[in-house]
């Protein structure tokens, strides 16, 4: 099998090319990684796979597509792992043109060089497309409301979540229009290492240790279900291998955790691990003005991924978390030049109704 995999530098797409190239219970395929390398990629991320033979990796900017068909031309995947997006909320709302320009165009192209390239060589209905997604799609739940499933109504609210709506529109239309056998997951939090710092839990880790205060929005009662990444990583493959044409699949990890919980957990674990007594850590936490249209609660049933792609989410989140902790005290080494160089951890997404594309 010769797979494509898109955003293979990125946070979820590297944890998929590290468990395609690494499982030994099934065939390892041939990859290509194709990634634009923004600021959210990092090669540290592939370096356990990427001198092995069957790694190979084109720096292409997915929303040019005469350079997507002719990287497809050459490699001749049998399937296409669609990952490459922007993925962070708060930056959307600063700057929304990127998110339309990657997540919507950057999908249309991808979506259009697959066909091409299955018609081309006519292999349209053993192609496979598998579309990452986000739970983010179905807007936001009370706190009494059942988890989101494969039924729920699409209700985006942020930038972020409005272009990957599109992007799952998309996608649809290529399998229903044009017989392209897509598969599209919705996942929940995903959480682990690589993340880049810019996100709630390794923001978090990262100024805890420090001793700076930590910016919780609003109240703290925002709710993410939480699932560790590469758990996730085994359910994309899962799909990949044995996920129907034309469904969807909802992805999490039944692990409903409030921000503040989730802080919480976090300083109390920092503490530990520096050997400093439990609980002076949760001096830290400060509580800041809310980010614009802040989705109050994701959940996920995963009943149907877990029944249909035999796949359920291993890694408990104490435990996940607490392996999390112990990855960003080792590897200084990979945020540390991230923070230097990139971003620095001010705080984003609060000029929601200044004009900027
Ligand atoms: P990330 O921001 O860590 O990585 C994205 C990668 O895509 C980067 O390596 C970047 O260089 C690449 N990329 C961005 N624009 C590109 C372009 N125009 N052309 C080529 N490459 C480009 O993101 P992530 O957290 O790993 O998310 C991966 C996918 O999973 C996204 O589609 C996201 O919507 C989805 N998802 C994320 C989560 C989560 O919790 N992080 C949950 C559910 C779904
Ligand atoms: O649900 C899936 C989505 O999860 C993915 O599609 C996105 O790509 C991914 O970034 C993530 O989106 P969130 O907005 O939920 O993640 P983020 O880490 O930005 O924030 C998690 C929660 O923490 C959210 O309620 C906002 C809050 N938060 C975040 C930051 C960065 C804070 O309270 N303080 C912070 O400093």
């Amino acid at each position: 099998m010769r797979v494509a995999v898109t955003g293979g530098l990125g946070f979820i797409g590297s944890a998929v090319l590290r468990h395609l190239l690494s499982d030994i219970d099934e065939d390892t395929p041939e990859v290509l990684n194709i990634d634009r390398g923004t600021y959210a990629a990092t090669t540290g991320a592939v370096a356990a796979v990427s001198h092995l033979a069957n790694y190979r990796q084109a720096n292409v900017d997915i929303a040019d597509g005469e350079a997507l068909r002719t990287t497809l031309e050459d490699f001749e995947p049998d399937a296409v792992v669609h990952l490459a997006a922007e993925s962070h909320v708060d930056r959307s709302i600063d700057g929304p043109g990127e998110f339309v320009r990657t997540n919507v165009v950057g999908t249309f192209e991808i979506l259009q060089a697959a066909r091409l390239e299955a018609e081309r060589r006519s292999i349209l209905d053993q192609f496979r497309f598998v579309h990452v997604s986000t739970d983010e799609v179905f807007g936001s739940l009370t706190m009494d409301a059942k988890p989101f499933d494969e039924t729920t109504a699409y209700d985006p609210r942020s930038p972020y979540s409005a272009s990957k709506a599109a992007s799952d529109h998309f996608v649809r239309a290529w399998h229903e229009t044009y017989g392209l056998p897509t598969i599209i997951t919705n996942c929940s939090n995903n959480y682990g290492p690589f993340h880049f710092p810019e996100k709630l839990i390794p923001l978090m880790i990262i100024k805890a240790r420090a001793g700076q205060p930590l910016p919780v929005y609003g109240t703290g009662d925002n709710v993410r279900d939480w699932l560790y990444v590469e758990d996730h990583a085994r359910a994309i493959v899962g799909a990949l291998r044995r996920g129907q044409p034309g469904e969807t699949y909802a992805i999490g990890g039944n692990a409903e955790r409030s921000n503040l919980e989730v802080v919480e957990t976090i300083c109390d674990l920092v503490d530990e691990a520096e050997g400093d007594s439990v609980g002076g850590r949760r001096e830290l936490i400060t509580f800041v003005k809310d980010r614009p249209g802040h989705d109050l609660r994701y959940a996920i049933d995963s009943s149907k991924a877990q029944r249909e792609l035999g796949w359920k989410p291993s890694v408990d989140f104490t435990e996940g978390l607490r392996r999390t902790v112990d990855w960003y005290v080792a590897n200084e080494s990979w945020w540390q030049p991230l923070l230097d160089e990139r971003y620095a951890g001010e705080r984003l997404g609060t000029s929601a109704g200044e004009a900027r594309r």
